[in-house]
């Protein structure tokens, strides 16, 4: 097969009348020597190749690494903060800046993205050198890496300042328990104030995480009630004795194994 002469573009869907047809001959590049290749089958064989590596690639990790699920959506539950998948964790930090958050949302949400992904867009119009290779196309390589280097830093950023255990938690999914809410433990709970950081369902929250299946017996509740634990403050239970035995098997007995 001769070089370049396997591609043949059709530029125009109309078809001429017969007396105003040109014998159909595809474009010559021989002006374009070793810089063209036929596009059947040398050039579709090789896209496919690649693509076909990636696809089997894909394929492998996802079924060695199943997508992590979450528990329900609760559109009631405002503590829990989304968090975009990783592929998008750059956009999700960009919006993490003074300038392009708050009152410049429109700048971090609409304005870079969509510069930066429109001269994507528009980059076959931009750059119509006849040049391949990367080296002798400084500007449209330049321009490449600094973006990847700017979606590699955002997400590196965006993963090194947030709190994993954090996220881990607030997805958690959990046995679903029955809350008495008419117990004297419960209602323990709601006027000791525990309600406040733990939740109204002991479900926990940005605050302090769930009471529900924490393994702990009631005298370590009653202990953690009255003396805190942790980043808990002491002295939250101002109770009575027998309040303070409701509460801790209240939540003792809750998602027990
Ligand atoms: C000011 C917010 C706040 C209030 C009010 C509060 N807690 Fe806590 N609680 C926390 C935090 C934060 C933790 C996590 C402590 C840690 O491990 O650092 C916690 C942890 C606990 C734990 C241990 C959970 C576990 O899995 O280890 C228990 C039990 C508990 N709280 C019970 C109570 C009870 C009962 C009350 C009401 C008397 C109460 N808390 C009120 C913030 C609070």
């Amino acid at each position: 097969m001769h070089r370049g002469k396997g591609m043949k573009f059709v530029g125009d869907s109309r078809v001429l009348a017969p007396s105003h047809r040109k014998p159909n001959i595809p474009k010559d590049y021989s002006e374009y020597p070793g810089k063209t290749e036929a596009f059947w089958p040398n050039f579709l064989l090789k896209e496919w190749m690649v693509g076909a590596v990636f696809l089997v690639g894909f394929l492998c990790l996802t079924v060695a690494h199943p997508a992590p699920l979450e528990r329900i959506a609760d559109p009631t539950d405002t503590g829990y903060i989304p968090l975009p998948d990783w592929y998008f964790l750059f956009l999700y930090q960009l919006l993490k800046y003074s300038y392009a958050s708050g009152p410049y949302t429109v700048i971090g949400a609409m304005i870079i993205p969509g510069l930066t992904f429109g001269g994507l867009l528009l980059a076959p119009f931009l750059d119509r050198g006849p040049e391949r290779r990367p080296a002798k196309r400084p500007i449209a390589t330049s321009i490449m890496l600094l973006a990847l280097a700017g979606v590699v830093f955002l997400t590196w950023q965006s993963v090194a300042n947030e709190d994993w255990k954090k996220v881990e938690e607030q997805g958690k999914i959990r046995a679903q328990v029955n809350i008495d809410k008419t117990s004297e433990g419960y209602k323990t709970f709601q006027s000791q104030g525990c309600i406040a950081c733990h939740g109204d369902n002991l479900q926990g929250g940005a605050a302090a995480p769930t009471l529900i299946g924490t393994g702990l017996n009631a005298s370590q509740i009653a202990n953690i009630a009255q003396h805190g634990k942790g980043k808990m403050p002491a002295g939250v239970f101002k109770g009575n004795a027998d309040q303070l035995k409701a509460l801790s098997e209240f939540i003792a007995g809750l998602g027990k194994k």
